[in-house]
């Protein structure tokens, strides 16, 4: 199945390190990280999960709650956990889908038959309050996410859900921001009194707003 930004993220109940869970029921009011891995016991899943749980006081700060999965069932994951703490200096401190039956992966189109037919890719769905996806991309196994990149695009989803503002190339929280295209310029006058900047008739910047 392919999933596309704006599609309502598909439900499920699954098994979790944390018990059973009610995908949407589990994301209440929160955003929402999905992420899947290729396989337990193995070197770069090993550092990506360690990695999330260290960060994981940025992702509460910003009312996201994270998920992991992959195809190994939960009693793996569980057994896992204690070489990731150990290696990682973290335990994992969020939920892990076991998905043995592949019920999730091939919901959210994980598996990549022509890169590998058993084994999940380095998904990420990123979802938002209104159980909408608002960021997926999709990393071969071969490749560690740079999980500050989800981060910095969950501050730009959070920002510009609130303000009818875009954020540029490599923006990062606290840099200027781009008056959406859409916006005209009466409307920009009511929308942000103090004023913007016109590099071009299309590009107009201001400060990032409160
Ligand atoms: C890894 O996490 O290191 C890995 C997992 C599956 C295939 C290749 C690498």
């Amino acid at each position: 199945m392919t999933i596309r930004l704006g599609d309502i993220a598909p439900d499920f109940t699954a098994d979790t390190t944390q018990g059973r869970i009610s995908f949407h029921q589990w994301l209440g009011e929160s955003w929402g990280v999905l992420f899947s891995h290729p396989k337990d016991f193995t070197p770069v899943c090993t550092t990506e999960l360690g990695y999330v749980a260290r960060i994981k006081p940025e992702f509460d700060k910003r009312n996201v709650k994270v998920i992991g999965l992959s195809v190994d069932p939960v009693d793996s994951h569980v057994k896992w956990e204690a070489d990731i703490a150990e290696t990682q200096g973290t335990p994992v401190n969020f939920p892990m889908i076991g998905d043995s039956d592949r019920k999730v992966s091939d919901l959210y189109g994980m598996i990549h038959p022509n890169a590998n037919d058993t084994l999940t890719v380095r998904s990420v769905f990123v979802v938002g309050p209104d159980k909408k996806v608002k960021l997926s991309i999709t990393y071969p196994a071969s490749t560690g996410r740079n999980f500050d990149e989800i981060l910095r695009v969950i501050d730009s989803l959070q920002l510009t859900a609130k303000h009818k503002v875009a954020t540029p190339a490599n923006w990062k929280h606290g840099d200027d921001v781009i008056i959406g295209s859409a916006v005209s310029d009466d409307e920009a006058k009511q929308l942000f009194p103090q004023g913007w900047k016109t590099v071009k008739s299309y590009l107009r910047v201001l400060p990032q707003p409160k």
